[in-house]
């Protein structure tokens, strides 16, 4: 019989690290919201913490970046156990195939966006979270503090009020679906809470425990909480699985094999349920708009440690 020999993660995130290091980026900086670009381009970080708390990490994993989209898979969480269910009426659950802030999709799909992680859907989100929440913002900043155990979890002003300059896109994604019927609220309000969803800034290890719960059945470690329930965390994996690249899902699962998300400040999470969450960090991304190093690390991870789901 095989001998069991226990993955030695912090080896394998030296290879990983040592692997990205020697690879050539061919991706560039996030420049449409001009405040990104000013990110010092050849950063590198990964952690990943298991099920049974033990950390790992390589580079530039304690330095705070733009989390950007990744954040949306915390105003589903909040939106989904506001709604339930009902929350499928207003928002899909299927890959869209089309880049993140598309607007084609909307219009023959009657204002219905495919899954909550392109712009459209996490705007429909944000709509949902002012209908239910007296303070949106606060709520979604106290998930954050309370995910990853640190109460200085904040937004990057600048960054903000950068993608509130040149938020011309959103906007117009906004108003079409407020056109279709499925925006309730002023479309500022709606703006405002989203803009500040992509504004807030974490270090890899903050993002390695904020998303522990989706690997450990939906409870947060840190306090023994359930966020969400069973059901819900298969359910959010699920989502991640199938949308968290956009139009570059299928390549993320094909060459990683788990759920993840990532967000145009370079940023990537990655759940393997039941064994552990790892955050990467390279602020180069490809054409696709996801880092580009990002993913590479990430396919060394489940390559050299045989951890893919699947
Ligand atoms: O709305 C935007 O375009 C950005 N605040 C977020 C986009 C994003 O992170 C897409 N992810 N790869």
């Amino acid at each position: 019989m095989a001998e069991f020999v226990p993955i030695n993660y912090q080896t394998v995130l030296a290879s990983v690290i040592e692997q990205a290091k020697n690879t050539k980026s061919l991706g560039e900086v996030a420049s449409y919201i001009p405040e990104l670009a000013y990110v010092e381009p050849s950063k590198l970080g990964i952690h990943l913490i298991t099920v049974n708390n033990d950390h790992f990490h390589e580079g530039d994993a304690n330095e705070k970046f733009s989390i950007q989209s990744i954040s949306k898979v915390l105003s589903l969480t909040l939106s989904f156990k506001a709604l339930g269910n009902d929350l499928w009426q207003r928002v899909g659950i299927e890959p869209s195939g089309t880049a993140f802030n598309s607007l084609v999709q909307l219009e023959y799909e009657q204002g219905i966006p495919r899954n909550p992680f392109i712009n459209a859907g996490a705007i429909v989100i944000c709509d949902v979270l002012v209908s239910q929440f007296d303070n949106p913002k606060k709520e979604i900043l106290n998930l954050c503090c309370k995910l990853s155990g640190n109460a200085d979890i904040a937004i990057n002003a600048a960054v903000a009020q950068s993608e509130l300059d040149s938020s011309f896109r959103n906007r117009s994604l906004a108003n079409l679906m407020k056109d279709f019927g499925n925006i309730d609220n002023d479309i500022d309000t709606v703006l405002d809470v989203y803009i500040y969803l992509c504004a807030i800034e974490m270090t890899c290890k903050e993002m390695a425990q904020t998303f522990m719960f989706l690997a450990q059945n939906g409870v947060n470690p840190l306090t023994k909480e359930a966020v969400v329930t069973v059901s819900e965390a298969k359910r959010l994996n699920a989502i991640l699985q199938l949308c968290g690249f956009y139009d570059e899902a299928g390549e993320f699962s094909f060459k990683v094999g788990l759920p993840g998300k990532s967000g145009v400040g370079g940023g990537i999470i990655a759940i393997h349920p039941q064994k552990y969450s790892v955050a990467v960090w390279s602020p180069k991304l490809n054409d696709k708009g996801n880092s580009y190093l990002g993913m590479k690390m990430l396919e060394s991870l489940t390559t050299i440690s045989q951890s893919s789901i699947f």
